[in-house]
């Protein structure tokens, strides 16, 4: 039985009957990991789709975000965004360092680039950010400063696939730049990610940090993870590239409907992205203000009852949990952007089988049709 409830997002899956054929060559070659031909395909066919000169696949966003810090920043301090999923503060505290938020524009809801330069210290040993939803941070001042202070600059572009900013990849941008392929992301490898990188020399070392730091059978140059992609999962992948245009075409008329058919509704703002945008849609959020004459908590409680589940990304703030909320940064009156985004933002379903009907019974409980 199907189940009548929607959720924030639906999974893209290619035909079965394509995946088969490929899953019978791994199980024929019995190369399942290790950087097999799946993996070196997956990493040419991004490197052409993605119009950048190294990937680096791996496990998962987190532990490629790891991976990333470890090779660029040495421990100190970071500076990043409380407005994000918990990886991205995670991962700094996993690899030695501690995290320093700065409150985010109002706009992109992306860590504000004018406040950046005032959190620098001697101890800042690399900038974090966040491409949020999927829509591009400021990457011509956040490089500026970053480069002006010899700082390294790392996205989290865990939502970013598939975004364009000044007609390149969002991923081209930053020293380097992390992507995940988890289920709910528009590209998915069931668990997967990406590092990219610049230089062939910076992929060789994150090569070998993904491989316990393995230069050949008997050395070992870094104190390195096991992060490496499967051979299923970047079949898989392979597969789910070639839907990116569908995927993505049909994405943005979901949220051309959502925009256009709450533009009239009084309290409802929709997060637009920035100029020279190609954006993704990987989510669609509102900002439920005060005028809406319901409360972000109402509305989403409503909508859940009514068998329609969103999600509040991103509440709590991360600066907001137990195990940040002590450090200086993390104090609210220094976030009141962040703060205020964080009580108003409801992410709405979309994905690329959300049918017309489906969606309109999501505007019509925001719009107050059916009350
Ligand atoms: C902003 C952000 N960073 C990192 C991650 C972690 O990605 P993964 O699940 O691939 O480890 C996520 C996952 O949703 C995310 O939203």
């Amino acid at each position: 039985m199907t189940d009548p409830r929607l959720y924030v997002t639906r999974p893209a899956l290619p035909a079965l009957d394509e995946f088969i054929p490929l899953l019978q060559e791994i199980w024929a070659s019995r190369i399942l990991t290790n950087g097999g031909p799946f993996h070196a395909r997956l990493e040419s066919a991004l490197c052409e789709y993605l119009g950048v000169p190294h990937v680096s696949l791996c496990t998962n966003a987190t532990l490629g975000l790891m991976i990333a810090l470890r090779s660029a920043c040495p421990p100190g301090e970071i500076i990043t965004t409380p407005y994000s999923f918990v990886a991205t503060s995670h991962v700094i505290r996993w690899t030695g360092s501690e995290p320093v938020f700065v409150d985010v524009e109002p706009d992109t809801l992306n860590i504000d680039a004018s406040r950046v330069e005032a959190a620098i210290t001697p101890r800042t040993t690399g900038i974090l950010a966040v491409h949020c939803y999927g829509n591009p941070c400021a990457v011509t001042e956040l490089e500026a400063l970053a480069e002006r202070h010899g700082i390294p600059l790392v996205y989290d572009a865990a939502h970013a696939f598939g975004a364009r900013v000044h007609q390149r990849s969002l991923m081209s941008y930053g020293d380097l730049s992390v992507v995940s392929f988890h289920a709910t992301k528009i590209f998915n490898t069931l668990e997967g990610g990406a590092i990219v990188c610049k230089d062939a020399a910076t992929k060789l070392k994150i090569d070998r940090l993904k491989n316990f730091g393995f230069v050949n059978e008997t050395s070992i140059a870094e104190c390195g993870l096991n992060a490496k992609m499967s051979e299923i999962n970047a079949a898989l992948g392979l597969l789910q590239l070639k839907t990116m245009p569908d995927i993505l075409e049909r994405r943005a008329d979901i949220g051309l409907k959502y925009r256009l058919e709450l533009q009239d509704v009084v309290g409802i703002d929709c997060i637009t992205p920035g100029p020279h945008t190609v954006w993704n849609h990987a989510y669609f959020p509102i900002m439920v203000r005060e005028t809406f004459g319901m409360s972000r908590d109402a509305l989403y409680e409503k909508m859940k009852q009514a068998g329609v589940h969103c999600r509040r990304y991103f509440h709590p703030l991360i600066s907001d949990l137990e195990m940040y909320r002590s450090l200086p940064s993390a104090d609210p009156a220094h976030l009141p952007v962040a703060s205020a985004a964080g009580n108003q933002v409801l992410c709405l379903p979309i994905y690329p089988d959300l049918s017309p009907d489906d969606q309109s019974r999501v505007i019509a409980l925001i719009r107050g049709d059916a009350d």
